[in-house]
Order: structure tokens, then sequence, then C-alpha cells
């Protein structure tokens, strides 16, 4: 299924996804409604291309092999035509994704998987008027696509086991590192875990405990530095376990129980502060601040995989 790929939507997260294919030798299709979008896409997969080649981990004619692979389009039909593999990634808006999946139905064939990659809609929502609901799975995949490994997979309850061993596979085969979920849950796995740390941490700033800058050198010095390695349950086994049933005993009952989004981030919100892209958040950024920091971001992302896997 693997050979024809049809990615649907050229955005933050499309782009990654068709170039992975690509990378691994699939003909892909990158079909975005807008133009713009689409060209946006490519030139974002170029530089990432790029910064491959830079990092000696691709080499210019695999590069330029990948590039070739992908087939942008603004039709629908013309990139479903054919393709095994179909995943979305369109905005998060549940009523254009049903849309959407039901155009997918009338187009590809019996065998083709339709993947989702939702950040929070479950697979029976998104699954809710197909057909075929059991060829339908959420693959998850995390920004920058093309270069965090770890890919959620939540399969339809009723996808064959088959099926779903020939999506892990697929996600294998493009490098990537997927974790079957066993049971539907908002936010999945990595988002809940993520959402955890970032409540506590504006607590923390609420509480006047540490500035904003402080809870960001913490974490990159501190857990992140070594959760890369070492994952923190194996990190509480490497600690001893009855030293974090004290921690965790004499802690929990201090931590946040916020039920919302803190007011550092409501308020910055309301004033049009949206981070690097209107260059003022949580801190200020300037201009170029925005591409700079997400190519440094992508080359450290690039270095740790090889580190990782040496
Ligand atoms: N951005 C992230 O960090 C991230 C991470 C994981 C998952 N996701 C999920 O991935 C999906 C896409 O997110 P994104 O950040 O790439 O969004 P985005 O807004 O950057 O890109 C979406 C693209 O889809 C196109 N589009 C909209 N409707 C379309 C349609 N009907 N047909 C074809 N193209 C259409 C838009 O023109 C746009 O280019 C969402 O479900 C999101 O929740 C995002």
């Amino acid at each position: 299924m693997e050979n024809a790929v049809a990615v649907i939507g050229a955005g933050v997260m499309g782009h990654g996804i068709a170039q992975l294919f690509a990378q691994a030798g699939s003909a892909v299709r990158l079909h975005d409604a807008a133009e713009r979008q689409l060209a946006s896409g490519l030139s974002a997969m170029e530089e990432s291309l790029a910064l491959l080649v830079e990092e000696a981990v691709l080499t210019p004619q695999a590069a330029a092999a990948a590039r070739a692979r992908v087939r942008p389009t603004t039709s629908l039909d013309e990139a479903l035509a054919g393709a095994g593999f179909v995943v979305e990634a369109i905005p998060e808006l549940l009523a254009s994704k049903l849309e959407l999946f039901d155009r997918i139905e009338q187009v590809v064939g019996e065998d083709a998987i339709v993947g989702s990659n939702t950040s929070t809609i479950p697979i029976s929502l998104l699954a809710q008027r197909a057909r075929r609901p059991e060829r339908m799975v959420i693959v998850h995949f995390f920004n920058p696509a093309q270069l965090v490994p770890l890919v959620e997979v939540v399969p339809h309850p009723r996808m064959p086991p088959a099926a779903v061993e020939r999506v892990l596979e697929a996600l294998r085969r493009i490098g990537k590192r997927p974790v079957r979920l066993r049971k539907e849950v908002p936010g999945f796995v990595a988002n809940r875990l993520q959402a955890a740390v970032v409540r506590e941490a504006f607590h923390l700033v609420e509480q006047g405990v540490a500035s904003l800058e402080d809870i960001d050198t913490v974490m990159t010095e501190g857990p992140g530095f070594r959760w890369s390695f070492v994952g923190p349950v194996e990190a509480a086994d490497l600690g001893g376990l009855d030293t974090w049933q004290r921690v965790l005993d004499n802690l929990a009952p201090e931590l946040s129980r916020a039920e919302r989004a803190p007011a550092a981030i409501r308020e910055r919100v309301a004033r049009g502060e949206l981070g690097a892209k209107t260059g003022r958040g949580l801190f200020d950024h300037a201009a170029s601040t925005l591409a700079e920091r997400s190519r440094a971001r992508d080359r450290f992302l690039v270095r740790l995989e090889k580190l990782k896997r040496r």
C-alpha cells in the first residue's frame, strides 16, 4: 500500500509527512485546496531536504529523488487516484474532516487505508459516517513530522490486526517509532504528558516560584535533557521506587489541578499576542526569529536523532 501515498493538506504537518514517504521511496501526491499553501509546503520540504543534505543524512541525489517523487496537486481526485494509503492533515475541524472522508471514500480503492493526523478528535467520531470504518486509523505525528520519530497510532476498533500491522510497518519503513495506543483517549499519550508538565509550569510561575525563562532552563537542562534517552518510567526504576513512592506521596497533593489554560496564556491570546508568529507571546520575538529558531531546532533534532541511533 505504501507505494502510492496521498497526503491531504500541505500545511505545518502535511509537507513533512509527504517528505517522509518520498524519502522512503513512495510515490507521493501532496494535495492542498489552496495553491499558495501547496507552494509554501513544497518550499518548506525543499528547505528540510537541504538541511538533511547539509547534515549528511541524505546525499544530494537522494534528496533530489525524494523531491521528484512528490507530485503536488490542487485536485483531490488526482491525489487520491490509486493511493493505497491516505493521510489527512487538514485543520482540526470535525465537519471539514468528515466532508473530506466522504470524498475520500468515493474515490479510493477497497484496500486503501485512510489515516488522520488529528491531534484531538477520537477515531470513533472521525469514522462516524464511514461506510468502511475498519480501514480508518489515527496516525498522530509530531511537529516537525519529518524529524520527530514518534507516531501515535489509534486504529478503529474494527480494524483487522493485519491492517494494523500494515500501518505500523509502513510507519517503521519511513523511519518512525510508532506506538499503538490500547484505547481511545483525548490527547492520546504524548499531549497528555506535555499538558501535565505545562499546567504545572504555569502554576509555578503564578506562585512566584520561577520565571518563565527559569522554567525553560529547568526543563531543557534537567528532565528534558535526560528524557530523550531515559523515559520517566525507567528514570523511576533507576532512581529507586522507594524514593519515587515518597516523592509522589509528598508532591501529588501539591500539584496544580487547574481545569483550564493558565491566565498567562489566556490574557496574551486576548491581546493578540500569539507567540513567535505575531512577534510577541510569552517572550518577545524579533521578526526573523521564528524562521531562525525553527531552523536551529531542526538542526538539533537531526543531530539528536543521529546521536540516539549511534
Ligand atoms: N501543528 C502541529 O503541531 C500538529 C501536530 C500534530 C497534529 N496536528 C494536526 O494535524 C492537522 C493539520 O494541522 P496543521 O498544523 O498542519 O494545519 P495547517 O493549518 O498548517 O495546514 C492545514 C492545511 O490544510 C489545507 N486545507 C484546509 N482544508 C482543506 C481541504 N478540505 N482539503 C485540502 N486541503 C485543505 C489548508 O490550506 C492548509 O494548508 C490537524 O488535524 C492538527 O490538529 C498538528
